[in-house]
């Protein structure tokens, strides 16, 4: 189960075409392979998901239990109140990054709570494309103590 979960919510397929000035030019293809590139330094295979629907999320979560040792989720904006992707991730058995593009408490007031922190291992948040090399790192790092 050498394996980890890039989860993307809402609006992360619109990459490089929404918004670059805040998330960057990369697609969302690019950004799959640098978070396959560095998984691939560290000996992990990486799945990747993203949907615009928070029920698919959840499923996704769901079966990713003693198949995945580790998610690493960017919500988009169900960050923000998605509460069932709360819960989904309390029922999971592995490390938990919460990952985002850009640095969510820098911006809007309502953007400033995330109901995703309280259950994740840590959060990575502001680094843009660089935030897979770091999630992936500290991802490795709880899993080898
Ligand atoms: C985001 C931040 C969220 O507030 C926003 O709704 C997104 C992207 C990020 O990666 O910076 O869709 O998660």
């Amino acid at each position: 189960m050498n394996s980890i979960l890039l989860l993307m919510g809402p609006n992360l397929n619109m990459l490089g075409e929404r918004e670059p000035e805040i998330y960057g030019s990369e697609t969302i293809q690019e950004h799959v392979n640098e978070a396959k590139r560095v998984a691939d330094e560290f000996g992990y295979e990486l799945a990747h998901f993203q949907s615009n629907n928070e029920g698919d999320l959840v499923d996704r979560i769901q079966k990713a239990r003693s198949k995945h040792m580790g998610i690493i989720i960017n919500p988009g904006a169900l960050t923000h109140y998605g509460w069932s992707i709360h819960d989904a991730l309390v029922a999971f058995n592995g490390v938990i990054i919460e990952m985002h593009l850009s640095n969510p408490n820098q911006r809007e007031p309502w953007r400033h709570t995330s109901v995703v922190a309280p259950v994740a291992d840590g959060s990575i948040v502001g680094f843009g494309i660089h935030g897979y090399e770091l999630s992936i790192r500290a991802l490795h790092q709880i899993i080898e103590k």
